[in-house]
């Protein structure tokens, strides 16, 4: 039988300076908990930080650790100005990388924006936990994460260990 998301936690995390005081909406991580909600994914926490590489690494060593998600979706933070330093943090808290997750969204992006080589965010694994970096706005977090969606329960299977048949 194949994996399904009921099986797995998940938590979404929005990096974002003015969205961290509060003077700017998040609209992305609430728009990626009600996705991830209504596919069946378990959302069990979530929260936005500034962009700043001590908080993104201790709030995503947490979850992974102590909370132990399945899966942490981030928003914001990938980019080219001076305080995107999401991919940073995400170097000091991933065991291994998942590049294929991270090449797949830029391919998929491009078709639609030549500035989705402006995101360098990455997809790696903490432990058992997969953490996958998405561009900060509303319409490209859910461009990027619809890229990944249909091989996200038998990637998180496989990282638990599942011996679900890849050749499906
Ligand atoms: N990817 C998709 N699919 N759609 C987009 O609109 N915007 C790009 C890129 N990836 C975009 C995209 C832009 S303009 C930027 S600056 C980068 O994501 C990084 O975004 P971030 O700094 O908000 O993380």
């Amino acid at each position: 039988m194949s994996a399904k998301p009921e099986q797995f936690t998940c938590a979404v995390l929005t990096m974002s300076d003015k969205g961290a005081c509060g003077q700017r909406e998040d609209l992305s991580g609430p728009m990626l908990q009600k996705l991830l909600g209504s596919l069946g994914y378990r959302v069990v926490v979530s929260g936005i930080v500034a962009d700043v590489v001590e908080e993104i690494r201790s709030t995503l060593c947490n979850w992974a650790d102590h909370k132990q998600v399945d899966l942490i979706v981030t928003t914001g933070g990938t980019g080219l100005s001076p305080s995107d330093v999401t991919p940073e943090a995400m170097r000091e808290v991933i065991d291994r990388e998942v590049p294929g997750m991270a090449e797949a969204m830029r391919a998929a992006s491009l078709q639609k924006t030549s500035r989705a080589v402006l995101s360098r965010g990455l997809a790696g694994i903490r432990g058992k936990c997969l953490i996958i970096n998405l561009p900060g706005s509303e319409r490209a977090a859910r461009e990027n994460i619809e890229v990944l969606l249909d091989v996200l329960p038998h990637a998180l299977d496989k990282m638990k260990g599942g011996t679900d048949d890849c050749g499906g």
